[in-house]
This record gives structure tokens, sequence and C-alpha cells, in this order.
């Protein structure tokens, strides 16, 4: 834990021109820089830096924000490594937050299992190359698979000699304490004796996103089948298996360039295509895929291809894992090696181009890949076909995105020679079945007691919500109406929570939200919040939203000039603006409110609930005249 103040000054020191100038090349432009951008591919630039504002966005690909988000995004770091990255490029010590005894014992706790899992990397690595063992088998072994010494120096691969308890020796005397090389299953500790794990292996370390070396695969020599090939290391508090994908470490980069992540299966498959020049690859390390390994990679590209092994006995039940691929919104290609071949064998006898020419031929769309391999197991059996319709149907109902479950119900119909409205109707029952989890982003927070939820949802209110952040953020300290005697004195930011809280009104947005939670307490506490606040937020999303909104050019109405030949900027015209935005917000509240109490009319005629029917007429007939005030008032506005 980095201390505030450390932070601060971090985020002081890190100058984004000095910043951003060691990737990119600036020109001068006014008074901001413009460069190529080095997130997409671009020929003119629209990367922009502002040192006054100390915010850089690219107008191409909208990623924008402080020194730390560009250090998070362009060297794939999280926000606490980025801060110490910047640190050490400043020269600024780090300050640690005070932490509780619990927190200390915790995090050393993490810290020596880390540390031990180091020492054991070195150490396996040093035996590989120095150990008589070492080399006779070891290495012998590595380069009979045809391993390049490059390619070993860069995965860390190592060996554990085959001397029952050689590492744990030297590991305690080296200071290691026995429970962490238990912990870290370095070592099998029984009573009366202990060995190594991993004697007798070539040992692939595992490492976290960021480099560190948290676990370990060890594959045997022997070629006894009784011998279990592969042994990993177990859970612990440093490595979690759902949570890591091999190769990762070494794949970021390639994979953000490329926009693309191939995942195979194992260990060797990957060092095997580093070796073959494609770096964009994971390995799910013999587990099942999770979720949360899906979304590791997500972080740098949304489009995935599964690798499958020729001789895939079970390719049928790994391609229901891909399901969840799908799930999390991915575009999902596959690849079927040729029999008997794995990506590992098969890099090696065709080369590099061999591979990349087979990825761009083989490479097929995962719903048509998976229809015509069910396809053709099912031929004309009417039983087998209709299980292979509902095993389609099943997949297509995952995708979150309906114009893309469209697209694939026409493809599939085409292929299975079944009709599309059949297909489409299958695949909404499903969706129907299906219970919407309770997310950040949909759990309603209403204002008013009302029941159902069909007719309000909080994504219909983006565009006003952003439209009042926006405002927030240019202008919240901001007198409302300048110079202006007949009107109370009153700040952009002070109107705007006046207004919402008049009416009970909350933004529902969830990062909006919380940036309008902020100025509610900024102003209870009677602090102002200069924009520089939020752009250098520790909350990610809301740097990116300020950086969004900071940089989005200053409007000028169309509407508004149209009668004037003077050019009014925004500032010179808030008085408008803002409560346009607040009335905006209102009215759109108000409009959805109609459409859902009229909802509620026709069930209570349905049922003859008179007493309810005139209850309802009432609350209509009242945000009527409200919906038309805040009518009137745009409307005013808008011709003024
Ligand atoms: N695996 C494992 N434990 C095993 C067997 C396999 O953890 N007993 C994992 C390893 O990560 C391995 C992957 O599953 O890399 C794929 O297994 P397999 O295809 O059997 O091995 P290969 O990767 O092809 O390894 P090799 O080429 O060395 O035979
Ligand atoms: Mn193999």
């Amino acid at each position: 834990m980095i201390d505030h103040s450390t932070v601060d000054k971090i985020i002081d020191t890190a100058d984004i021109l000095d910043v951003v100038q060691e990737y990119v090349t600036l020109k001068k432009r006014g008074t901001n820089y413009i460069g190529l951008c080095p997130f997409h591919n671009e020929k003119t630039p629209s990367f922009n830096v502002s040192p006054s504002r100390g915010i850089f966005k690219c107008f191409g690909c909208g990623k924008g924000g402080n020194s730390v988000s560009f250090i998070m995004e362009h060297e794939q770091m999280t926000y606490v490594e980025a801060l110490r990255f910047l640190a050490k490029k400043y020269h600024i010590d780090i300050v640690e937050k005070e932490q509780t005894e619990d927190d200390k014992a915790q995090k050393s706790a993490r810290e020596s299992l880390l540390a031990v899992s180091s020492f054991a990397q070195k150490y396996f690595s040093r035996m590989l190359q120095e150990d008589m063992e070492g080399i006779a088998i070891g290495q012998s072994y590595l380069k009979e698979r045809g391993f390049s010494a490059p390619i070993s120096e860069k995965f860390q691969i190592g060996y554990c000699p085959d001397r029952k308890d050689a590492f744990t020796q030297e590991a305690l005397k080296n200071g290691y304490k026995i429970e962490f090389l238990e912990q870290t299953g370095l070592t099998v500790k029984k009573e009366e004796w202990q060995a190594d794990r991993f004697s007798g292996r070539i040992i692939f370390p595992i490492h976290s996103i960021s480099g560190q070396v948290i676990g370990f695969g060890g594959r045997t020599l022997k070629s006894d089948k009784k011998i279990a090939k592969y042994l990993n290391s177990p859970e612990s508090d440093i490595y979690h298996k759902s949570n890591v994908l091999y190769g990762l470490y070494f794949a970021k980069k390639s994979i953000v360039n490329l926009d693309k992540c191939y995942l195979v299966e194992g260990y060797i498959d990957v060092t095997s295509f580093h070796q073959a020049g494609i770096e964009n690859v994971v390995a799910s390390s013999g587990t099942a895929l999770t979720s949360q390994q899906i979304r590791l990679i997500k972080r740098f590209t949304n489009n995935i291809t599964v690798l499958f092994d020729g001789d895939a006995a079970g390719l049928k039940a790994a391609i229901r894992g891909i399901d969840l691929i799908l799930e999390e919104g991915m575009n999902v290609k596959v690849a079927l090696f040729p029999d008997g071949e794995d990506p590992d064998s098969f890099s090696r006898s065709v080369g590099s181009s061999g591979v990349m020419e087979f990825l761009k031929k083989e490479e097929k769309d995962f719903i048509s890949f998976k229809t015509k391999l069910l396809l053709e197991e099912a031929k004309d059996d009417p039983t087998k076909r209709a299980g292979l319709i509902r095993d389609i149907v099943s997949s297509i109902a995952v995708i979150p995105d309906k114009p893309l479950r469209s697209e694939y119900i026409s493809l599939c119909s085409k292929l299975m020679k079944v009709e599309e409205e059949m297909l489409h109707f299958e695949v909404n029952a499903r969706l129907r079945k299906k219970t919407t989890p309770k997310t950040e982003e949909n759990i309603p927070d209403e204002p008013r007691q009302q029941a159902p939820q069909q007719v309000i949802s909080p994504g219909e209110f983006y565009e006003e919500e952003r439209e009042i952040i926006r405002v927030l953020l240019h202008y919240a300290e901001k007198e409302l109406y300048p110079g202006n005697e007949d009107k109370e004195k009153i700040t952009v930011a002070g109107y705007v929570t006046k207004q919402l809280l008049k009416d009970d009104l909350l933004l529902k947005h969830p990062v909006y939200s919380r940036i309008f939670n902020e100025y509610l307490k900024a102003l209870s506490e009677d602090r102002e919040l200069e924009s520089k606040y939020f752009i250098n937020h520790n909350d990610a999303a809301i740097c990116k939203v300020a950086a969004d909104l900071l940089t989005e050019n200053n409007r000028l109405s169309k509407l508004w000039t149209r009668y004037d030949s003077k050019v009014e900027t925004e500032d010179m015209i808030l008085k408008k603006i803002v409560p346009k935005a607040i009335n905006e917000f209102k009215y759109k509240y108000t409009k959805l409110l109609i459409k859902e109490i009229t909802n509620k009319m026709m069930a209570a005629q349905e049922e003859n609930n008179t007493e309810l029917l005139n209850d309802l007429m009432q609350q209509i007939i009242l945000l009527d005249k409200v919906k038309n005030q805040l009518s009137n008032d745009l409307g005013e506005r808008t011709i003024m």
C-alpha cells in the first residue's frame, strides 16, 4: 500500500508530456501536443496531450487519462504497478501506508511465498546450467525436444535434480522457512521425511501478469505411464490456478499489438509458438478454462482463437467450455490441428510461416465450426438432430450482443436447414429462462416507490447523466449567474445537486453516480473539487470518464448562435446550459414514469381495480403537468 501523499507526489511529478514523450513523438499544436497514437494503428495523428490539464486523449480510439493511466495502458500494468514504475523513474521514495498488524502479517506471508518461489526458480535454472545431472539429463531432454537457448532463458526453464530433498536443504540453508516451502508445495513434508516435489523434472515457472514467479509445472523425463506427466504447484496464497494463464506475462504486449490471443493446452505449446515467433499465446495448463481466465485475456483483447490438438479425444467436451468465452462477449474462433499434432509438434514440423499459413486457413468461426462438427455426427438421425439444435441454440443464447445473435441464427438456419423463426423462438425461450444476475450496473436504486421495473432501466439515462457530469467536471465551481444581482449566488455544483436532491433523483450510471456523490460530499464539507481531482482519482473508471469528458471540445450550440453572429463559448451561457442539462434529465425521467404508470393502468383496468385506476390517473395528470412545464422550459431555452 502506497501512502496517500506519495501518490500525490508521484502524480504531481510525473509530467504528462515527459512521460508520453518517451514513447511517442509529439509536435506542438497550439497549447497542446499531438502525435501518432501508440494504442491503435493510425497514419494521421489523433493523439493529443494537454500539459496544462495533465492528460492525454486519443480522438481515434478514445483512450485517455493522466500519466498513470498512460503507463497502465502502455505497459499493461495495474494502478499500483504504474505508480511504482513512475516513482522509480522520478526517483521518488515510496512511503508505504501504515499497516495493521494483520495486514503486515498477511503481506509478509505473501512476500515470503514469493521470495521462496523466486529463490526456487533461480536454483532450478542454475541446476539446469551447472549441475552435472542437470546438464546430462535436463539439457539433453530440452535439446531433444528442440528448445532453443534463448527460449529456455526467456521462460526461465530449469531442472530439479533427482536427489530427494536437495533443493529443500539448499533453501533451508539460505534461510527460507519450512512453512513457506510447504505452503508453496515445493517441499512435501511428512512427519518422518521431507522431499522435493519436483525431483527429476524439467521445471516451467508460472508467472503472474507482472512477471513474478508464483508457481511451477514440472514435467517428468520418464515415459512410465504410471507417473504423472506433469506435476503442478498446489493452490496457495500466491497461486490461484483458476486465475492464472501460463505465458500471459510474455504474451500481453503482443496480444495488445495484434489484438488477438491464441489459447493452447500446454506449457510446451506456448514455448514452441514463441520459438516460431508467435508470441500472443497463452495456455490454460491442463485445467478447464474458467471465466476468470477469460476475463484476464479480455483485459488485452476481445478476440480469442482456441487451438485444439488434432487427437483431442474430448473435442466435443472441450468445445462446451467455449460457451464461457461467448458469454463474456468475446469473438471466438477455433482451429483444429491435423490428426496427431499439437501446436508444439506442428510448429516444429512446418516452422513459423507454416503455422501462420495454417492458422489463417484453418481458423473458423466457432458457431459454424460447432454446427458442422455436430451435423456430421447427427447425419439424418432425427433425435440426434434435435439434440444438435438444442446444443447450438444454447451456445447462441449466451452471446450478450443481440445483433450478433441474429447473425448466428441466420447462419445456422442455413447450415442446419431449419427455419430462422424456429431458432429465434428457441433462443428467446432460453433467454427468458435466464434470470438477470444483479451486477453493479443493474441494481436499481429507485427514488420513488414504483413496482415493475420494465420501463425504467438505468441505461435509459446515459446521455442525460453524461451531460450533467460533463457540466460538473467543466464548471463545478463557476457561478451560475455571474453579475446578476437579482439571482441568488450559487455555483454550478450547488445548483445541480440542489435540483436533483429536491426531486429525490439520483444518477444511475455506476461511475457517474460515484462522481456525483463525490460532489455531494465535497459540498457538504464546503470543499472545492477541481477537475484535476477526478483526473487523478484512484478509481480508474473515474479517471477515464473525467479524461473523456474534459477533453470533449467545448460545444457551441448551433441553435444558440444561429441568430447571433458573435460566438458564445459555453462558460458564457452557463445559466442556459446547466438548467438545460437538469431539465433534459427530468424530462426523460418524467416521460418514462408516465409510460410506466400507463402500463400499470392497463393492468389495473384488466383487473377492474377502479380504486387503483383512479389513483394512477391522478398521478398521470400531475406528471403530465410537470412534463409540459419541463418541455416549455426546454423549448424556451432552445429558442432563446
Ligand atoms: N497437464 C497437467 N498434468 C498432467 C498432464 C497434463 O497439468 N498430468 C497439463 C500441462 O499443463 C500440459 C497440458 O496439460 O502442458 C497438456 O497436456 P498434454 O497435451 O498431455 O501435454 P503436452 O503439453 O503436449 O506436453 P508434452 O508435449 O511434453 O507431452
Ligand atoms: Mn506436446
